[in-house]
Order: C-alpha cells, then structure tokens, then sequence
C-alpha cells in the first residue's frame, strides 16, 4: 500500500500549511462543513475507524456518545502523551503534517458541536510543540481556524498544551485532570468523558493517528478507507519497529500486514541474522508472542487471535540473545516509576514486583518467587481504577506463561542462561 498519512513527510517544508493546501489539504474539511453533523459522524462509523490510541475502539461511536442537547460547551481533545514504550508514530504526524491532524481536530469538533480542541502533547516533546504552535498561527492567519471558517458559520479554536511529562497523562481521564491543571491521574468511571469529561463537559477524546485519518475519511468516502485493510481493520496504519532488526523506524501500510513481514520486510531482518525470540507486538502493555505466532496478521483482531494486542502498535523486536527476566524486570522499571500512585495495588504491586524480579535477575530468587510473582500480578490486574494496573503485570505474566524455563534457569543456576552477554552488544 501507498502511504496515505506520511506520503510527504520527507518534503522539505511539507509540514507548512502552502505545501499541505498545495496537495489538496483542508478539503475533507469543506466537505464536512457542508454536511450535517450527523452525516460526518455517519460517514465515520461506515468507514470503520478504531482509535489508534490502544483500545481500537469506533470512532464514530465515540463522537455518537457526545449527548448533542447538553447544555454545555464540548471539548474535542486529542491525545499526543504518546508515552507507551516503543511507541513512536504520532509525533512524526505532528511534526511533519500537523495541519492534516488540525483538519482531523477541526472535522471532529464540527461533528461533536465542538468550538474548541486541545491537543495534549507529551511533555517531553517541546519541539512538536514549537511546531503546532507555529502552523496554528499560520492557519488562523489564513482563516482555517478561528471565528466562520470558509464562511459556513462554524467558529473553532486549536490550541497545543505540553503535558506533564508522565506515562499516566496519556491514559484518557488523567488526561484530563492534567489539562484542568491538577495531577495526572484517573478519574472513576462511570461517568465516562464523553458525557462528564473536560471542566465536567461532554468531552471526545481521541488519539492523533486517529484524528489524522478523519480527513482522509471525509475526501475519499469510507468505503475507499475500509478497502485499505481486512474487514473491521480498514484504513492505512502506522506500525512503530523497534529493537533487534535491521532498520528500525515508523512504517505504514494497511493491517492485511503480518508481523512476519514488518519484521522482514520493513524491518530489514533480525539484525546480524540472527534469530527471533520474542516479539511485544503492540508496545509493552501488551503481551509477547513467539517466533511461531508472527504469520498472525498486525491488526486488532489478527492479534487478538494470535493471544496479544495491536495497541499502539509499537512492534518491539528481540533476538536469542534477549533474557525475558531482565525484560520483564526493565519494563517493570518504568511500571513502578509511572504509576501515579492513586490506587494501591498498582503503587505498592509495581515495587514488590520490581523486587522480586531484581532478586530472580540477580541469581538471588528462589522458585517461591516465580509462583510469587505470578500471584502479586494477578492482585494488580483487573483492580485498578485505569487499564495502568493491567498494562504493568502484561510482561511479567506473558513471560512467566512463555519462558517459565528461563525464570527456573535463572533460580537454578544463579545467573542468566541467555546465549550471549548481550549487555555488551
Ligand atoms: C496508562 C495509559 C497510557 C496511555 N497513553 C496513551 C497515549 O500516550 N496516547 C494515546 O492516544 N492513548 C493513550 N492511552 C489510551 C487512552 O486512554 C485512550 O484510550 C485513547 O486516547 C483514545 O483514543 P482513540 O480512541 O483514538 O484510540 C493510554 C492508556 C493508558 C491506560
């Protein structure tokens, strides 16, 4: 497949709002302002779109559960934390074609009956926000933005706010607090944001990917974008590829993709040639799959199948060389240091298992520690307010199912068994 979203990322000066107007950009947007509200969120469900932000969940549905007589302002928020390990696509969108996500903004406030749209940039990224902040200006200069846009009566702002800095901001109602100027994390739910969201207003909430899409959506018919991938899966997708290959980076194609082929094809081979171990196909929340799932298609459903997610498809790649210990014990590393603290099984589950997995890397654990393990993930999983808690214990449970040997290896022998000191490497 063509790409579709980073067909001119490459351009110099592509990202300006002349080069973006110049290949048929803000048009989606026309075409949306001349149709009803209805008719945009109808055009959205028909094309498929599922949020690219970790769920897949339908974008024209969310958009549906905005409650169209509230009384109230609605919020359009996007979702640029882009915190999730491995995760690396949005801010390339954002950094190379922001008006296609301002036009994507601009579509879904128009559908919501929105008059203002927030993108929450992670808070690392203060470059991405130089970059928005300049083409926003740019864009209210030209009247694509602000009070009446193209005359059709529609007034809409944009404006780009950097986040706190933390993994939790990304998660979607710490997302608000942050924006409301409080700590980042979650809120209890019911009430879900698109009814109680931003400043208690119905709020959508969507990721960039997702935004970027709409679009696309809107100037070339759902049916062109649900022809682009298998059925359910429909439109183009940014796979993120990194870890042991070749040449790792930000591909896209449609999801009819195999992780066999993102890994051989866009990702150049196993680096040095060697061989594969394991794959996290969807960023580290999610589980691992082994060298005989990778024919299992890269989408959401493929990957369900195969016992993983798609989430943010960040595609972490490790060679015969990678000790799953050491990798559940990194990831829960991060784990302990993001949790927001807010509910307790995830703030004091993180540190014990970090613990644990430090005495089993160690040569230090005993085989109670495995079980042990086992038992204090289970504890977290499932019993917090956020999907955080679920996300933590996904690696060390999914290497625990899939490498209990080398848990057992690390027990017995005292150290790690793996093929080569591959810290050296
Ligand atoms: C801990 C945590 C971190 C998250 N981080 C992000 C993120 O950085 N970007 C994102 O789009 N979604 C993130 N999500 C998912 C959001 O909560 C939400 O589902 C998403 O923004 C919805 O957008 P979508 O429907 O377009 O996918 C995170 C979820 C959790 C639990």
């Amino acid at each position: 497949m063509d790409p579709v979203l980073t067909s001119h990322v490459r351009e110099p000066r592509g990202a300006t709002l002349d080069a973006y107007v110049g290949r048929g950009g803000y048009e989606g947007l026309r075409k949306a302002l001349g149709l009803a509200p209805a008719q945009v969120i109808d055009m959205v469900k028909a094309s498929g779109l599922r949020g690219r932000g970790g769920a897949g969940f339908p974008t024209g549905m969310k958009w549906q559960f905005v409650p169209k007589d509230s009384p109230r302002p609605k919020y359009l928020c996007c979702n640029a934390d882009e915190s999730e390990p491995g995760t690396f696509k949005d801010h390339v969108l954002m950094e190379r074609n922001p008006h296609l996500l301002f036009e994507g903004c601009l579509i879904g406030c128009y559908a919501i009956g929105a008059k203002v749209a927030y993108i929450y940039i992670r808070g690392e990224f203060s470059h991405v926000q130089r970059v928005l902040e300049a083409e926003i200006e740019a864009a209210r200069a030209k009247g694509y933005l602000g009070k009446n846009i193209f005359g059709s009566g529609f007034d809409c702002e944009i404006y780009a706010h950097r986040g706190a800095g933390a993994y939790e901001a990304g998660e979607e109602s710490a997302l608000l607090e942050s924006l409301e100027g409080k700590r980042a994390q979650p809120r209890l739910r019911p009430p879900f944001p698109a009814v109680v969201g931003l400043y208690g207003c119905p709020t959508a909430i969507n990721n960039v990917e997702t935004l970027c899409n709409v679009p696309l959506i809107l100037t070339n018919g759902p049916e062109w974008f649900a022809s682009l991938g298998p059925e359910k899966n429909g439109g183009p997708k940014l796979y993120c590829i990194s870890g042991h290959v070749e040449k790792p980076g930000v591909y896209e194609t449609s999801m009819h993709v195999t992780i066999r082929e993102l890994i051989d094809k866009y990702g150049g081979g196993i680096r040095g040639g060697r061989t594969l171990k394991a794959v996290i196909p969807g960023g580290s929340s999610t589980p691992v799959i082994l060298p005989d799932q990778i024919d299992a298609q890269a989408s959401f459903d493929g990957l369900v199948k195969a016992g993983s997610m798609l989430g943010s498809a960040a595609i972490i790649v490790m060679d015969d060389t990678t000790c799953m210990v050491w990798l559940a014990e990194n990831l829960m590393h991060f784990y302990r240091h993001e949790s927001c603290g807010k509910c307790t099984p995830c703030r004091e589950g993180t540190d014990w298992l970090l613990k644990i997995l430090r005495r089993i890397e160690r040569g230090e654990g005993t085989m109670r520690d495995i079980d042990l393990l086992a038992d204090v993930a289970s504890n977290i999983g499932g019993k917090t307010l956020c999907p955080f808690g679920d996300a933590a214990v996904a690696p060390v449970l999914s290497t625990i199912q899939h490498f209990r040997a080398e848990y057992e290896a690390h027990v017995r022998e005292g150290r790690c068994t793996c093929p080569a000191d591959w810290r050296a490497m």
